[in-house]
């Protein structure tokens, strides 16, 4: 234990660490979590040199910080100086959240754990047996794609590189061959059919859910999707929120329901918070507090 931290006389630390930070939700969101359950932390934004994120995290455990949250651009560093990984954190490939104890640096990612929570506690779509479309292959949808798996969904994959689709199946195909949970047996043993590539060539039956994991909408882009893709009472999910993306609008024009990923951003937090505390905060009031504060309506 670091010399200068004494744990009976000093609240408990945490922080997000990220480059640039200043937009970061993360401490308002722990601020008002805590507040709720009564816990005695403080949580604080970082800006870490993009060359020094192991030495801010060297210096934040030496200080007897409790752990932290990681985001853009040190996702993937964090999971290569994690001690230990989560299952979600390998399959993810990244890591958003580090706890630590003692010396080990405990590796998660909540990204996919808030997102199953927001669609199915908070959107009321459950997701068992549902069929799922990912858009993306990158950092996000790697993030989300085993605990939708663990969902018990019937996954494809769809990205505009064709080839990046492929190998997030087979990454994905590996971490539940690791994984024991007998939820995902049907997955291991009948891969094709629970978890595939979607191709726009495809003819196909819609989907239950649509989640837009890719960054197109940050320049406004359209992704290419064929009419017809949502069934009736379909759900059309960005993971993005803020901005009403091309990929809602088509969504909202073709009768989905349409979310966007402000939930996912809360529920995520409140899953790093649980693994450090031990205590579930209840998200709901704390997304429409921020709806408020940052005036972003409900399916923006
Ligand atoms: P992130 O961490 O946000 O996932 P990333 O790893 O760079 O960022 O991945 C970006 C994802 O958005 C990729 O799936 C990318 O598709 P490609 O693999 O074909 O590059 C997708 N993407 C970005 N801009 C897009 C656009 N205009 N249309 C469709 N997909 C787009």
């Amino acid at each position: 234990m670091p010399s200068r931290y004494n744990p009976r006389t000093m609240t408990d630390q945490y922080a997000v660490i990220g480059h640039p930070i200043a937009h970061s939700k993360s401490p308002l969101i722990h601020q008002m979590f805590a507040e709720q359950t009564g816990q005695d932390i403080r949580y604080t934004a970082i800006d870490s040199p993009l060359d020094g994120f192991a030495a801010t995290i060297e210096r934040l455990h030496e200080a007897g910080y409790q752990g932290c949250n990681v985001t853009v651009p040190f996702k993937f560093e964090a999971f290569q100086l994690a001690t230990r990984l989560s299952e979600r954190a390998q399959a993810a490939q990244a890591v958003n959240t580090l706890k630590f104890d003692g010396d080990t640096i405990l590796g998660d990612n909540t990204d996919g754990a808030g997102l199953v929570r927001d669609i199915q506690h908070n959107l009321g779509t459950l997701l068992k047996d549902k069929r799922v479309l990912l858009i993306g292959a990158g950092g996000a949808a790697y993030g989300v794609a085993l605990p939708l798996v663990h969902a018990q969904v019937f996954l494809k994959i769809f990205n505009r590189t064709e080839q990046k689709a492929k190998a997030l199946k087979k990454s994905l195909l590996q971490a539940l061959e690791r994984s024991r949970s007998p939820a995902i047996f049907d997955a291991i043993n009948q891969p094709s059919s629970k978890v595939d590539v979607y191709s726009l060539m495809n003819e196909g039956q819609p989907f239950d859910v649509v989640i837009n994991a890719t960054s197109a909408g940050l320049t406004d882009s359209e992704i290419p999707l064929p009419p017809g893709i949502f069934a009736p009472h379909a759900l059309a999910y960005d993971m993005m929120y803020g901005r009403d993306t091309p990929f809602m609008k088509f969504s909202r024009a073709q009768g989905a329901q349409v979310a966007d990923g402000l939930g996912m951003l809360v529920e995520q937090a409140a899953e790093a918070f649980y693994l450090w505390r031990g205590v579930r905060p209840d998200t709901a009031p704390v997304v429409a507090a921020l709806r408020q504060l940052c005036q972003v309506p409900p399916s923006c």
